[in-house]
């Protein structure tokens, strides 16, 4: 897959994504937007774990001001963000976001469409929109109050609040803040972690846990599946015989 503005690297079982526009602290722009698209494409077709990241110490300082300030109402109800992140919140395996220093804005909404957050010391996870003028329109209003709960929500959007890693890691925003020369490397192990569990059984409580609202007929579907797979036999004859994974 070529790309300018991301670095992508396909591996078997997994597909490592890093943001890179150091020119701009890798804010998201319409080329990038549309080769994000692309990723998922890929993903949607041969479904892999996702691992998305920021080069040079930024995750990504939101959508790129420049284009932003040129989009008018038909630009806005086309959700050139919204949609893309909504396609990341359901790709069909889980994704994780490692951020290093700034996630703000759409930077920030792109890290909470992931399934989950690591951190370094140094980041930091902002909504700064109505500074701009404008709202954080591509998940933030909903996701963030979902993963934070609606008090520290409101003050990160209508307040200007900036969530360091320690705050982000003590309201469960981030599971976990690591060094930042080990920030990958712990993100690939906790892929690794979710590699061994069964795809399908994975597929499925990503869709199942992400269901709105949640309904017991949706889970016994889901495991009507699941318990028919020939994966769930072998992993748990496996199981009986003595074998842990
Ligand atoms: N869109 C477009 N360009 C951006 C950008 C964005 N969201 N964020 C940073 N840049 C550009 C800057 O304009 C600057 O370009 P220049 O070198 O041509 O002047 C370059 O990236 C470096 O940014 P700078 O502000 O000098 O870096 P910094 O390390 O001092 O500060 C930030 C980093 C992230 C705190 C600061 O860039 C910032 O506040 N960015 C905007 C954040 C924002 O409001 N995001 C919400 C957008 S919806």
């Amino acid at each position: 897959m070529s790309a300018t503005t991301l670095l992508v690297e396909e591996l078997d079982d997994r597909v490592v994504v890093t943001l890179r526009r150091p020119q701009a602290r890798n804010a998201i722009n319409a080329a990038m937007v549309g080769e994000l698209h692309d990723v998922c494409t890929a993903l949607e077709q041969r479904p892999r774990l996702l691992l998305l990241t920021g080069d040079g110490g930024t995750f990504a300082a939101g959508a790129d001001i420049g284009e932003l300030r040129e989009r008018g109402r038909d630009q806005a109800l086309q959700g050139i963000n919204s949609r893309l992140f909504d396609r990341i919140a359901r790709l069909p395996l889980p994704t994780v976001a490692a951020v290093d220093g700034y996630a703000l804005g759409g930077g920030a909404e792109l890290a909470y469409a992931c399934d989950i957050r690591l951190a370094s010391p140094a980041a930091v996870f902002g909504n700064p929109e109505p500074g701009l003028g404008i709202l954080a329109a591509a998940g933030a209003c909903w996701r963030l109050r979902d993963l934070v709960g609606a008090s520290v929500a409101k003050q990160v959007l209508l307040a200007g609040r900036r969530l360091d890693a320690d705050d982000a890691h003590r309201l469960g925003l981030v599971a976990e803040v690591v060094p930042a020369d080990d920030l990958v490397k712990r993100a690939h192990a906790l892929l690794d972690r979710m590699a061994r569990s069964g795809e399908l059984a994975l597929r499925l409580t990503k869709l199942v846990a992400d269901a709105p609202g949640g309904h017991p007929v949706t889970d016994d579907l889901a495991q009507a599946i699941l318990f028919d797979s020939a994966e769930k036999r072998s992993r748990m004859d496996a199981f009986l015989a003595g074998g842990r994974s």
